[in-house]
């Protein structure tokens, strides 16, 4: 059984997967931690309903990443909870080489596009607007540049004519809640090897 801490701030759909598979054995893990910087993110709310420890921490005085102390204070929570990998499910900001390092290799995060294609904010959205025909998703591992750490996993989904940014994201997130619980398994299971920019899956 491996212990997972788990950061978001938003709605939290990626983690009620995630805590489903975990509940019913689908992974081996074990949720000892969810941490948000947004008080009142519906992820808190999912996190208590479960009775999975749960906490705000106030992100401090920058908008797209945590003040350093706060990072770190955010880095020793999750060790004292005996955490081995951090999953990524929303968390709007950008951490940086202190956190990294304290958990190097252990930081996954799941991302609304093919990437390299589309790093950043509402990337559903900015490939609607580019015009592609398939967006997508990417579980990566977590570097300190955004959205480009070695990746373990994509799908793709077809852009449909009749698309809006909200119909394309709904298809997209179904397909992320399959692809983060598999990349989960694959790391549990010790299937995961990083060669450079590059995962091999034993
Ligand atoms: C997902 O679309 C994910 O790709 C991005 O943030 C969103 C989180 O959604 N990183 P949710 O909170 O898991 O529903």
């Amino acid at each position: 059984m491996k212990r997972i801490g788990i950061l978001g701030s938003g709605k939290g759909s990626n983690f009620a997967i995630i805590a489903e598979a975990a509940q019913t054995k689908t992974i081996p893990v074990e949720i000892a931690l969810v941490l948000s910087d947004v008080p009142g993110a519906g992820i808190l709310a999912l996190a208590e309903r479960r009775g999975i420890p749960c906490r705000f921490v106030a992100p401090g005085k920058f908008r797209t990443k945590l003040e350093p102390e706060v990072e770190l204070e955010y880095a020793r929570q999750l060790k004292e909870a005996g955490v081995e990998l951090i999953i990524l499910a929303g968390f709007m900001r950008i951490l940086k080489a202190p956190f990294l390092s304290a958990f190097e290799n252990r930081v996954m995060n799941i991302h609304p596009s093919l990437l390299p294609a589309f790093p950043g904010l509402e990337a559903w959205k900015q490939a609607l607007e580019y015009g592609a025909r398939y967006a997508g998703c990417t579980v990566h591992f977590v570097t300190p540049e955004m959205d480009a750490g070695p990746i373990i996993q994509q799908a793709t989904v077809p852009i449909l004519p009749d698309d809006t940014p909200e119909t394309l994201h709904a298809r997209i997130q179904q397909e992320e809640h399959r692809l983060y619980v598999e990349a989960i398994r694959l790391w549990c299971e010790g299937r995961l090897r990083i060669e450079g920019r590059r995962v091999r899956i034993l």
